[in-house]
């Protein structure tokens, strides 16, 4: 089931910059797709018209099959099922406390404030970041306010999770623990779109890619296939993840059987190595 789409939405932003243009995707119930493409491509662009913050020029945004509802009550609900994680967390973060800016929102959905506590405090555990709750938000590290910012995100616990750029700024403890938690939330049920501009990420993380140009999607198809087709990427100024390259020509040498899936993350790749090792052992 479509959950969300875009179908050829055009967008300009004021002053006649074009933005989007004749842009469609659709997003399946469940699954987590990654969005790559070079700086200005319009990435951001699309995740702010995915729920509702921008309206189109010409084409439309559906959400759950029906024509997105731009009234006050129609943004609410939108945003209740669609939450956004946007790529700078300064244009997020707005309460004086960690504490107040992850409560917002469930207060919003008109929890208890025990229930309300209840999910800041899971959400803020879930991204190890408890021991800031009662800091001003203004006087974190940029990591840290990007924490704060995907924790007021799931403590809504919305059906679709957009994210924009989630890990820039991370340390990699905090990128991998991320992941982590974005492959139990998906496990849960939840829909995930992130943009990034680490091929790596979308290999470890995405069922399908999006490649974005000039405005448009060029290519949607499953992470595996995108991410290793060369000509392609390059049209997107990427490149193959190293360990796709790294496989492809195992596959090439006849190591790794074409029906073998690719390894998603090096640690599966160290295994196969290690039996191929035991392979050839056995064989001489
Ligand atoms: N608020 C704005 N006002 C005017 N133009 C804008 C605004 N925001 C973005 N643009 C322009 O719209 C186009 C798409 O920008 P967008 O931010 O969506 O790109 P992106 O793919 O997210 O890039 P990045 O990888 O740098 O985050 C660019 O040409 C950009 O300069
Ligand atoms: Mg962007």
């Amino acid at each position: 089931m479509t959950i969300l789409s875009a179908d050829n939405v055009s967008y300009a932003f004021p002053g006649g910059i074009p933005a989007l243009s004749n842009l469609s995707l659709s997003v399946e119930k469940g699954r987590r797709l990654a969005v790559l493409g070079p700086n200005g491509a319009g990435k951001t662009t699309l995740f702010l018209h995915l729920n509702g913050t921008l309206k189109p020029n010409a084409g439309r945004v559906t959400v759950a099959g029906k024509p997105g509802d731009y009234t006050r009550r129609g943004l609410n609900d939108w945003r209740r099922r669609v939450g956004l994680v946007m790529q700078d967390a300064d244009d997020q973060l707005f309460a004086a406390t960690v504490f107040e800016d992850v409560s917002f929102g469930p207060l919003n959905l008109g929890l208890s404030e025990a229930e309300a506590r209840e999910r800041v405090e899971e959400a803020l555990a879930a991204l190890r970041i408890t021991d800031l709750k009662d800091r001003p938000t203004h006087r974190l590290s940029g990591g840290q306010k990007k924490r704060v910012a995907i924790a007021g995100a799931i403590a809504m616990r919305p059906e679709v999770l957009l994210l924009d750029e989630p890990t820039a700024g991370l340390d990699h403890p905090g990128s991998a623990h991320l992941v982590a938690l974005l492959e139990r939330l998906s496990a849960g049920g939840m829909t995930l779109v992130f943009s990034t501009h680490e091929v790596d990420l979308a290999l470890r993380l995405a069922d399908e890619v999006a490649l974005f140009s000039s405005g448009s999607v060029i290519a949607h198809g499953p992470a595996e296939a995108v991410l290793a087709d060369k000509d392609l990427l390059a049209a997107a100024h990427l490149r193959p993840p190293l360990l796709v390259e790294v496989c492809l020509k195992a596959r090439e040498l006849g190591l790794l059987g074409s029906g073998t899936p690719l390894p998603r993350d090096p640690s599966q790749l160290l295994q196969l190595m290690d039996r191929w090792v035991k392979e050839r052992a056995s064989a001489s």
